[in-house]
Order: C-alpha cells, then sequence, then structure tokens
C-alpha cells in the first residue's frame, strides 16, 4: 500500500432522502477538490427513497465514494459522529447533501489549515462579512435562526458567530478531544462541539452563501427547535442531563398541565367525584405523555401501528409502577426528614427517574 490510497480528508455527508443530490454532490466535489487526495463518505439512515442504494451505484464508478448505512437509527448529529470515526483522514469535513452549502469553500478551508497548524476548526459561516443566508431561508426560518444563534452564543458560551451552521471542517486531533461529549440526538452538531471544546480551539470563519435546496425536502421542523432547546439545557447541565432526558421532563411538565386541565373539566360534568375525575385526569395526560414522546423524545424510533398500542400499554404499565416509586421514596424520606415538600420533590424525582429508565428500556427499547 501506498501512501496516495491515504486520504488527506474525508467529507461526511450525512443523507435522509437525498436520492437526488448524491451524483450531483460527488461531481461538485471532484471538481473543487482537485488535486487533494478526498474520500466523501455518505452516512445514511436507511432512507426509504433508496439514497444508500444510489450511494453503493456512484461508489461502483467512483472509489472516492463510501456509504455508510445505519439501519434502525435516525439523528443528523449521530450520522456526522459516526461519519467522522469511519474515516482515518487528519481532516474532516461535514456538508449538507442538498447543495445548499457551498461547496466550493472546502478548498479554502483545507488551505486554511494546512497553512495554520494552530488552527482547529474551520466555519462555513453566514453571519460573517459577504456571508449571507441569501435565499435559501424563509424569513421565519431565518427569524428563528437568528434567535437560535443568539441564544446559544449567549448559554454555551460560543464566540463563533454561526454555531448553528452545519458546514465546518475540522482536524481530526481537535475532533478526538470533544468525540466522547458529543449528543448524538439533534441536529446542531457544530454548536454541540463549541461547547465541549470550552474555548480551546482555534477557530477560523469563511462567508457563504446559503444556497436553495437542490432536490428534495428539509427534515427541519418544530421537532428539531425543541431538540435544540434539549440541548442548550442538556449542556447547561454539563452534560449530565442527556438531550433525551430533558425531552423527556418536558413532556412530563405538559403531562402536569393536561391532567388539571382534564380534572378541571370533568369535575364541570354533572355528578362526578373527585376520585373518578382524577382518575380521568390521570389517563388522559399519560396518554398525551405517549404520544408527545413517542413523536418527540423518541423521534428516532417512533412506534406505529401495533407497535405503537403495544408501546402505549406498556407505557400504563411503567407509569403506574412508576407512582409506586414515587409514593415509596417520598414516604422514606418523610419519614427521617418530615418536610413535606421536600419529602414530595425527591418522590417526583425518583417517579420521574423510574419512568424515564423503565420506558426506555421496555417502551422505546432499541432493536
Ligand atoms: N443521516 C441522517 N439522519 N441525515 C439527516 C437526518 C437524519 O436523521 N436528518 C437530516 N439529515 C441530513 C439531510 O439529508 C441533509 O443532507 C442534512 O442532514 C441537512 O438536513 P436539512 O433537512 O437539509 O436541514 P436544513 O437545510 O433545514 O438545515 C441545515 O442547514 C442549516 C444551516 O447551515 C442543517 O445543516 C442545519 O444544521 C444548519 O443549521
Ligand atoms: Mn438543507
Amino acid at each position: 500500500m501506498t501512501s496516495t490510497f491515504l486520504p488527506q480528508l474525508t467529507v461526511v455527508v450525512p443523507t435522509y432522502n437525498e436520492k437526488g443530490n448524491v451524483r450531483p454532490m460527488v461531481e461538485l466535489l471532484g471538481k473543487t477538490l482537485d488535486g487533494l487526495n478526498w474520500e466523501v463518505v455518505f452516512v445514511d439512515d436507511d432512507s426509504p427513497d433508496g439514497t444508500a442504494r444510489e450511494v453503493r451505484a456512484v461508489a461502483r464508478e467512483n472509489p472516492r465514494v463510501r456509504v455508510l448505512h445505519r439501519i434502525g437509527r435516525r439523528g443528523l448529529s449521530g450520522a456526522c459522529i459516526e461519519g467522522a470515526l469511519s474515516s482515518v483522514a487528519p481532516v474532516i469535513a461535514v456538508i449538507d447533501a442538498d447543495l445548499q452549502h457551498d461547496e466550493t469553500l472546502l478548498a479554502g478551508m483545507f488551505r486554511a489549515l494546512e497553512d495554520d497548524p494552530e488552527l482547529d476548526l474551520v466555519i462555513g459561516s453566514r453571519n460573517v462579512e459577504d456571508g449571507s443566508a441569501g435565499s435559501g431561508l424563509t424569513a421565519m426560518r431565518k427569524w428563528g435562526s437568528d434567535r437560535a444563534n443568539g441564544l446559544a452564543r449567549k448559554m454555551l458560551k460560543i464566540t463563533a458567530s454561526d454555531p448553528m451552521s452545519g458546514f465546518f471542517m475540522i482536524r481530526r486531533t481537535a475532533f478526538n478531544q470533544v468525540a466522547l461529549d458529543l449528543q448524538k440526538q439533534g441536529f446542531k452538531i457544530l454548536a454541540d462541539m463549541l461547547s465541549a471544546s470550552r474555548g480551546r480551539w482555534k477557530i477560523k470563519e469563511l462567508p457563504y452563501t446559503f444556497r436553495e435546496r437542490h432536490s428534495g425536502d428539509s427534515k427541519m421542523d418544530g421537532t428539531t427547535t425543541l431538540e435544540f432547546l434539549g440541548l442548550l439545557i442538556s449542556r447547561l447541565t454539563g452534560g449530565l442531563l442527556p438531550i433525551r432526558f430533558v425531552l423527556f421532563l418536558m413532556v412530563g411538565m405538559s403531562g402536569v398541565v393536561v391532567q388539571l386541565a382534564v380534572v378541571r373539566l370533568a369535575l364541570a360534568a354533572p355528578g362526578v367525584t373527585f376520585f373518578w375525575a382524577q382518575i380521568a385526569g390521570v389517563f388522559v395526560a399519560m396518554t398525551s405523555n405517549f404520544i408527545l414522546n413517542n413523536r418527540l423524545t423518541y423521534r428516532d424510533r417512533t412506534l406505529k401501528g401495533r407497535e405503537f398500542l403495544r408501546g402505549l400499554l406498556s407505557f400504563y404499565a411503567v407509569c403506574s409502577l412508576g407512582a409506586i416509586a414515587n409514593v415509596g421514596a417520598a414516604e422514606a424520606v418523610f419519614r427521617v426528614l418530615p418536610n413535606w415538600a421536600m419529602a414530595s420533590f425527591v418522590g417526583a424525582v425518583m417517579g420521574a427517574l423510574w419512568n424515564f429508565w423503565a420506558s426506555l428500556l421496555v417502551t422505546w427499547r432499541a432493536r
């Protein structure tokens, strides 16, 4: 084996339903990276449109192309992490498949890392001079994106101007420092990496204009925004609470509101006693918690059809045992330390922990 087989640069491209963008992407990479020893790895989460199959077809014609076909998993951040870890190159880039990021920037990013050995990370940025969101974002997305940017920079103490960017190039040594710390769930791997780097990195930002999507649809939605809030809170706790648990707690809090509303409504009906109103409230709240967790907290393994029903029943069972754990723990604390608020709070924490772990292992167990 000669060193010419070793790539200097691995370009990681996360894909979900991006079949129509694979070929154009590889062609554009070839043009801009001409002269470099590069490879591209498409990390596909078993897209229903057959993106992985398409990548294999292209790879048979071009040895620079690889596929990492993930089964039973979903998530942009996790895909980028695994793609980076699958490479031996000293430099890794991440770029979206839909041609919204200006790939011609890659050559300049690579040169910047070559020229300055101290440099750890180069970000393709929409918020520095000459960079812009262009026409690639709707007015509402642009507004939301700006708010999220401000929030992340404040809360995560990030100085880079566009931590929401999904377009960057990083030295492997830097990536390895934080790889174990990163959250696999969520959309914002750059913000997570910057936060995990705790200001240790030398960073450069290069401007570019965000383009229109080439083919297919965006996967960004309300859920990704909540996931992002989860990431912020998770980072504030120093990573102690994973994103999933933060989302689970958010859903749990919504359940309290639902329960109170149902009890209030039920009591308004003639002849309904508090006992039955409370039972109705608990059941509706458990059901809405299940539906929300299924869509949000466990969006990477959403249960459908018969699985949905099985999941709902097991979730009822899990929550009933959680209630027992809750009362038991509160009792035990109260006996030692007769402070009702403290005892009740400990009970609630125990109940939440039980519900989280048990539902993770039973209701939404990974297959
Ligand atoms: N493997 C995998 N799994 N890939 C995914 C998943 C997933 O669950 N979800 C999305 N992707 C891929 C898409 O196929 C695409 O290549 C890329 O990730 C970005 O997804 P889009 O749906 O196109 O996101 P966007 O255009 O709304 O937002 C992008 O650009 C923003 C601005 O730079 C993302 O990169 C954002 O993180 C970024 O802030
Ligand atoms: Mn996009």
